[in-house]
């Protein structure tokens, strides 16, 4: 291989990780986009590969691709209604045609009929309005003529490897401050085929804050638990990334919207977890995105205007479930979700933590509780109202002396700061 350029970097001045994990921590809730050739077909991401069309008649999508309304300040303004700090949008996907102006593919946006630099426009509306910038880039490519080969011949390995780092060094050079980097399927080569780590730090020599997702087959910042919302090992910072419905990019077959209580549910247990969520879109050919997820979005940011404070930057929750629901934590208070509302009256069992205050997040109104520790831990709130305050989900906010802590045994291993997400079945 030829003599390998060590990209000049002065790593003292590279942020630490708790500076650089700060504000995405904080902002808990963000937004990935899907999209490319493949939303014209309106069926998969994967449709190329899955209905094995020929690589000469798929490419032929290019000269269809108008993106004619494709608005990304719709996109950016939809995520800051909807409470989302950051957006993520595919730069490239499998099938390997780019929404960026690349000097390495002639197999690009602004080749096509659209003849623009989509992911310029993105990432100067997502800073317009004062959000996180994240860019997904898929390693496996379809479309490269190395890019299976490169398993068997050491000459393609070199030449796609050399590819993907030049893509990488152009997306972190040539578009301002990047946030955050999502890789995606890095197949089929190991992290030593790539040489991911000289990746990564030519990534982080070009962008000293970025934050870099785990799909290069480098642990890196944040684990990328997909479609489930699964807490990773204590002190690892995760992100749980969903679809809408059951697919990525738009699909005219799909109507399998999750509903807003599913949403909020999702955006609770990841909350609840220490963890972030990443709630994807899937524009339509022309570039709108779908009304069933506006409406969806713009209902969860009604819903956070009033419970903001319930879901972000919260810790990870040393709290159980309950029947009908479970709660996040931010120092002494303990927010208890009501996915289901049982009437006036409602009894948590196993707080340990002495309750000092509890009131209805969702009103302001203060309820009357009483709290007993012997013979058994009850936590009993009178005079709520009759039905839920709100339509998706109400919030009680309850204040300990200190630190809530929460234990209902029964052969449940709690150890401190560790807590399987159990509830998941009420979620
Ligand atoms: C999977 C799919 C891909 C999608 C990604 C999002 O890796 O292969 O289509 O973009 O999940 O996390």
């Amino acid at each position: 291989m030829a003599e390998k350029k060590q990209p000049q970097v002065a790593t003292d001045s590279i942020p630490s990780f708790m500076q650089r994990i700060d504000w995405w921590r904080k902002a808990t809730f963000g937004m990935f986009i899907h999209y490319g050739l493949y939303s014209l077909l309106g069926r998969h991401e994967w449709i190329m590969n899955r209905e094995r069309i020929p690589l000469a008649e798929y490419e032929k999508l290019a000269a269809k691709f108008t993106a004619e309304n494709f608005d990304p300040r719709s996109y950016a303004r939809l995520a800051r209604e909807a409470g989302m700090k950051y957006v993520i949008m595919t730069t490239k996907h499998h099938e390997g045609f780019c929404l960026f102006d690349t000097a390495l593919t002639d197999y690009k946006s602004v080749n096509s009929a659209a003849g623009r630099d989509l992911i310029r426009e993105f990432a100067d509306a997502v800073r317009a309005e004062g959000l996180g910038l994240g860019f997904y880039y898929s390693m496996m490519d379809w479309h490269h003529p190395d890019g299976a080969r490169c398993l068997h011949d050491e000459a393609a390995r070199q030449r796609f490897v050399e590819y993907t780092h030049g893509q990488v060094r152009e997306l972190m050079s040539n578009y301002g401050k990047v946030d955050i980097l999502w890789y995606d399927v890095p197949w089929p080569l190991k992290p030593d085929g790539w040489d991911s780590l000289g990746l990564n730090y030519m990534v982080r020599s070009l962008q000293p804050h970025i934050l870099i997702n785990n799909r290069s087959l480098l642990p890196e910042d944040f684990g990328t638990p997909e479609q489930k919302v699964e807490a990773m090992a204590p002190y690892r910072a995760w992100e749980a990334c969903l679809t809408m419905n059951d697919t990525w990019c738009w699909n005219y077959a799909d109507h399998n919207w999750k509903s807003v209580k599913d949403i909020l549910g999702l955006l609770v247990q990841s909350a609840r977890g220490g963890g972030n969520l990443l709630m994807n879109i899937g524009p339509k050919p022309d570039g709108t995105v779908p009304q069933e997820s506006v409406e969806r979005l713009q209902a969860v940011g009604k819903w956070l205007e009033r419970h903001g404070e319930a879901i972000y930057a919260m810790e990870r929750a040393r709290t159980e479930w309950n029947a009908g629901g479970v709660s996040t934590v931010k120092g002494n208070v303990m927010y208890y979700h009501c996915r289901n509302w049982f009437g006036s009256e409602l009894t948590l069992g196993g707080i340990e933590s002495k309750v000092r205050r509890v009131w209805l997040l969702t009103t302001g109104q203060e309820v009357d509780f009483t709290q007993t520790f012997e013979p058994t831990q009850q936590l009993k709130m009178r005079g709520l109202p009759e039905e839920s305050p709100d339509e998706h989900m109400a919030v009680i906010a309850i204040e300990c002396e200190g630190s809530p802590r929460q234990r209902l045994g029964a052969g449940h291993v709690w150890l401190d700061g560790v807590l399987p997400l159990e509830g998941a079945g009420i979620f």
